[in-house]
């Protein structure tokens, strides 16, 4: 195989991307980069320091003090914000809450694809996220666009937020699902659609072992 392969995988909120995208990256050993992860990390610092998501300048500047990691360790997400370890904090509802609002912003998106562009660069990578096939990496080897039930993904979301925060309840979940559906798909840029060359995953009645045997196939026709 080269060594430039870059397999991105796009789709809804919560449907099972990262799963897919760590179980293939440790199959295949390559690196996984989850690039939500970022756009949560931002919102985060920018939820800290009352960043304004109208004022241009206020942005601009904050995004200059972020200064963002990844550790892999057992193909989990291991994010620093300013070296401090945020991972656990950015899964939180603040943040799953505010973080469409903040990922739809021009700066913002810049920043990031910048940084997940020169992670790419000259290695084997799985990428998850909602541009990566359009934006990110148009010319990646290998595109899946995921796509499942919304009450199938909510359900779930829940069972694993619900295990930590026992407040929480499915309604809440469904909400915020349907609504970051509604703002990555809405936004001016960028917005969350299937790159013309993407395979269709559609998971609502299938397990995780089948989704990777799904992938697998499609890698074995690029090598
Ligand atoms: O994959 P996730 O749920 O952790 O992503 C969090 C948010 O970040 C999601 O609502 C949309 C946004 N996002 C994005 O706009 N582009 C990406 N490449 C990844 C995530």
């Amino acid at each position: 195989m080269s060594n430039n392969i870059v397999i991105a995988i796009d789709g809804y909120s919560s449907c099972g991307k990262s799963t897919l995208a760590k179980a293939l990256a440790k199959k295949l050993h390559f690196i996984y980069i989850d690039s939500g992860a970022m756009y949560r990390a931002v919102t985060l610092y920018f939820l800290r320091h009352n960043v304004d998501l109208n004022n241009h300048e206020q942005i601009a500047e904050a995004l200059k003090d972020i200064h963002l990691n990844f550790h892999s360790r057992d193909y989990q997400t291991h994010i620093t914000l300013n070296d401090e370890e945020v991972s656990e904090e950015i899964r939180q509802m603040p943040v799953s809450d505010n973080v469409s609002s903040v990922a739809a912003l021009r700066e913002v998106r810049h920043e990031m694809v910048k940084q997940q562009q020169r992670m790419g660069r000259s290695k084997n990578i799985v990428m998850d996220g909602r541009d990566i096939g359009t934006t990110v990496f148009p010319d990646a080897t290998l595109k899946i666009f995921m796509t499942a039930d919304p009450k199938i993904r909510a359900e779930r979301r829940y069972k694993e937020l619900h295990e930590k925060n026992p407040d929480i309840t499915l309604e809440e979940v469904f909400e915020n699902i349907a609504h970051r559906d509604y703002q990555d798909t809405t936004r001016a840029e960028s917005p969350l659609v299937r790159a013309p060359d993407a395979i269709i995953l559609d998971n609502t009645n299938m397990t995780p072992d089948e989704q990777l045997q799904f992938a697998l196939d499609k890698v074995d026709t690029i090598k």
